[in-house]
């Protein structure tokens, strides 16, 4: 095995999947907090108002705000070297608009980050897992307006300066490239058309959506030059959910239909964000579709001064897109769906297995980019069962990881430069695409089922002993 020594191997989380407490602390809502419970099969709602006959699962979530302490000493039993969460902008800005912070947001997160010093673990921390403050989406309209940068840039700004000495690695904003499909534009930039009956298939006017993820760039690239401003060790990333897509034919036409689909959903913020101005191939795409983007002035230099210091994607599935075959058998995946791919095997929520392909993609990523890369997502979302003894036999959970590690092991052996891997989740946390907790991912189980009920406990998995072992041996013991 090859891992660096100084590998960060770790976990990832995100605030309105875990943390839960929605309103305590001073805590205004956001927009998952007015999410509902799904299924696979029933999609979750948005509701402008909090309706008491629903259930919705960030709002207590499996509860990290009064577990924190035990949930550490876990992940620190683990031996995780990293941890990845994500900071509830509305636990610092209840309303996002205010000037002044609310200390006990800000005091709750001192609280995490030195319970993380205390085992040297590593925070590595989101400014946005999908989470903007509602009233920002409400009174303003999201990232449509220029005004929620600055807010955005104010928050940042704040949490850069109290945790200047406990956090190195920051994340902008979660998935940001999912603002390139109509499905991403309340959680990535909080617009919600009033025509829109399903969030998910929400009334798209791409005019708006990429003026608004116009917005979010910006937005991004000035926390990023005042994270650097305030700390030169700040290290700064992007967040790319990469779904890769293989042509299902060789026809040609389906050869260069993959390739737009790269450039246009996995490509094109996180150029911007590394290279500082948009990719040649946006204009023409822009063209076709009718957008024009209105940039102020000082935009380009805004987008330059920015740039990130390592990419950072999820990764959990891939799937085939054909022009050719238009009319295969589809699959589900994080994102985006696609045509199955006959060579693969998939969930138990249909998103295709493909470890080879974090391999093709870290090497298609570092080419690109030649910058420092991180895994901040990749996992296996399951139904666990708890045996009579007590125990968790997740041995398919433990087989996904360790086969994209081994691929992980073979990209650094190709010459990638990986510097860490936070597999998603270090403990069960609510799913976000269906809002259920029997769809997960932990290598620690929470008792909790999807009616609510439940004790909170936690109870490691044989993944947990696992991983423990993979960390001590710097990925020798797989
Ligand atoms: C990513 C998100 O898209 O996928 C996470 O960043 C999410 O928030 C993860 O939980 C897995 O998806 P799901 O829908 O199975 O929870």
């Amino acid at each position: 095995m090859t891992f660096p020594k100084e590998f960060l191997w770790g976990g990832a989380t995100a605030a309105n999947q875990y943390e839960g407490a929605y309103t305590e602390g001073y805590k205004g809502d956001c927009i998952s907090d007015h999410l509902t419970s799904g299924s696979r099969d029933v999609k979750r709602i948005f509701t402008a108002e909090i309706d008491p006959n629903k259930s919705y699962p960030s709002h207590e979530a499996v509860d990290f705000y009064h577990h924190y302490k035990e949930d550490i000493a876990l992940f620190a039993k683990m031996g995780m070297k990293a941890f990845r969460l994500s900071i509830a902008w509305s636990r610092i800005f209840p309303k996002g608009d205010e000037e002044k912070p609310n200390e006990e947001g800000l005091a709750f997160y001192d609280a995490v980050f030195d319970e993380c010093a205390k085992y040297d673990i590593e925070p590595v921390v989101t400014l946005m897992h999908f989470d903007m403050p509602f009233h920002l989406y409400k009174e303003y309209g999201g990232f449509l307006n220029r005004r929620v940068i600055d807010f955005f840039v104010h928050y940042a700004r704040t949490v850069f300066e109290r945790y200047k000495d406990k956090v190195k690695y920051w994340i902008t904003f979660n998935e940001i490239n999912f603002a390139c499909i109509p499905m991403g534009s309340l959680e990535i930039l909080g617009l919600y058309d009033s025509r829109t009956i399903d969030y998910t298939e929400p009334y798209d006017v791409p005019q708006k959506r990429y003026q608004a993820l116009h917005h979010v760039l910006l937005a991004s690239a000035k926390a990023v030059k005042i994270g650097h401003e305030i700390d030169t060790n700040n290290r700064i990333g992007c967040m790319i959910s990469h779904v890769t897509q293989y042509p299902l034919t060789p026809h040609p036409k389906d050869m260069l239909h993959v390739q737009q689909q790269d450039h246009q959903f996995n490509d094109f913020c996180a150029d911007v964000q590394i290279r500082g101005t948009y990719p040649y191939y946006m204009v023409r795409f822009f063209e076709d579709n009718g957008i024009h983007i209105k940039w102020e002035e000082d935009d380009a230099n805004i987008l330059k001064e920015g740039c990130v210091d390592y990419y950072t994607f999820s990764y959990y599935m891939s799937n085939c897109q054909s022009v050719i075959k238009e009319n295969e058998t589809r699959t589900s995946g994080n994102l985006l769906d696609g045509i199955s791919n006959p060579y693969l095997k998939t969930s138990d929520w249909g998103w295709q297995i493909d470890p080879i392909g974090l391999r093709y993609t870290l090497n298609k990523i570092y080419d690109r980019y030649n910058i420092p890369i991180m895994i901040v997502e990749n996992g296996l979302g399951a139904r666990d069962v708890v045996s009579e003894d007590g125990t968790i036999e997740d041995d398919y959970r433990i087989d996904y990881l360790k086969a994209h590690i081994q691929q992980m092991d073979e990209a650094i052996k190709d010459g990638v430069n990986l510097i860490g891997y936070t597999m998603w989740t270090p403990i069960d946390i609510i799913s976000s695409s269906t809002g259920e907790m029997k769809k997960r991912y932990g290598l620690i189980y929470v008792d909790k089922k999807d009616d609510g009920t439940g004790t909170l406990r936690r109870i490691p998995k044989k993944s947990f002993y696992w991983y423990k072992k993979v960390i001590e041996t710097n990925g020798e013991a797989l």
